[in-house]
């Protein structure tokens, strides 16, 4: 509860220096000057870990983890959570307790696992839970960027080689894309994170498709959900599919960014921040 309370402070009162005056009693002007005097001798990587200190955020969060749970929490939980947790026709993720009450995906995991299906929450019981782990990381993460504005990002995220990263593009990336895809890809994205988040997972015009044989037939369309035990797809002419998984239901998913999903599967944690430094220096 404590974190959440905490977090409340922390969307109230944006910024560490606002939140942390606001929690105590009135500083004289001399403790004033003496705190700011304090914070602006901190380092970036101090002042973060006194925010999150303060606002009992818990372990940090591991980035690159994060990264590679993008394509999997796109998949399987942004329509009912929204794209960045913030909630859609299923609640939240910045602000539930299940997840702040979670550090590593100790107590988030089991919980996927499970789902709650009764309430609508399905049960994701096949995927391994080093996946579901950084789908656990993926939303630490986005609650840190809410709560703990600025400080890490750049920290964390720009701790690349661009020179290493743009010979690893032209290596592996230029197969597919032109290099005119990259021309100031940087000014696209508001934060380095973003953009890190952006060519990992590109949201773009990219969609994945589904079609489904069964004893019905085929039928083919856009995916709009997928779990365990149930699909969903948008056929040609509109109309909503619902189809429940089992014996007999084949189903065959064509995925654009599947080479994507495979490339942040195997990228090495190094490859991952040369290339976001890179990308970073096209503005
Ligand atoms: C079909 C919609 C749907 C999908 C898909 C879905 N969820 Fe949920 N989720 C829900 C609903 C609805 C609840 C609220 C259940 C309740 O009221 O207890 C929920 C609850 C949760 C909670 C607990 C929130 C809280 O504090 O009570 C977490 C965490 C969560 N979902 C994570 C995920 C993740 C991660 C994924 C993808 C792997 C996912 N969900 C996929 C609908 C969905
Ligand atoms: C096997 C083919 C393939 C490879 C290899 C590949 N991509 Fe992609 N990439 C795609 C496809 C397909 C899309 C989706 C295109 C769309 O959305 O229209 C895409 C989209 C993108 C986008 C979004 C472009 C936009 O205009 O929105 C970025 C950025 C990107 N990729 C970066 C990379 C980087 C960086 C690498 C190398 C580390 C890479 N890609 C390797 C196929 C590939």
């Amino acid at each position: 509860m404590r974190h959440f309370v905490c977090f409340l402070f922390a969307l109230l009162a944006y910024g560490c220096g606002a939140v942390l005056v606001a929690a105590q009693q009135p500083p004289t002007a001399r403790q004033e000057g003496i705190q700011q005097q304090e914070e602006r001798n901190m380092t970036t990587e101090q002042r973060a870990s006194a925010t999150r200190a303060f606002l009992g955020l818990g372990a940090v969060p591991d980035r690159i983890a994060a990264a590679r749970g993008v394509p999997l929490y796109t998949k399987n939980c942004a329509f009912c959570h929204g794209r960045n947790g913030r909630g859609a026709t299923g609640p939240s993720l910045i602000t539930s307790d299940v997840v702040l009450g979670d550090d590593h995906g100790e107590r988030l995991v089991p919980f996927l696992k499970k789902g709650r299906p009764d309430k609508g929450m399905p049960a994701f019981a096949r995927i391994p839970d080093p996946q579901l782990k950084n789908v656990a990381e993926l939303l630490h993460q986005q609650i840190e960027d809410v709560a703990n504005r600025g400080a890490y990002r750049v920290l964390n995220i720009l701790v690349g080689n661009p020179a290493k990263g743009k010979a690893y593009v032209e290596g592996h990336c230029t197969s597919c894309h032109k290099p005119d895809t990259f021309d100031h890809i940087a000014s696209k994205f508001r934060s380095p994170e973003l953009l890190q988040r952006g060519w990992v997972w590109p949201s773009g015009s990219a969609r994945m498709t589904a079609e489904i044989r069964s004893s019905g037939g085929l039928i083919s369309g856009e995916l709009t959900q997928i779990s365990d035990f149930r699909i969903t797809l948008v056929d040609a002419s509109g109309r909503m599919h619902a189809i429940v998984r089992g014996p007999g239901v084949e189903v065959q998913i064509k995925d654009q960014l599947a080479a994507h999903e495979e490339i942040v599967k195997t990228l090495a944690n190094d490859d991952m921040h040369n290339v976001t430094a890179y990308l970073e220096t096209l503005k």
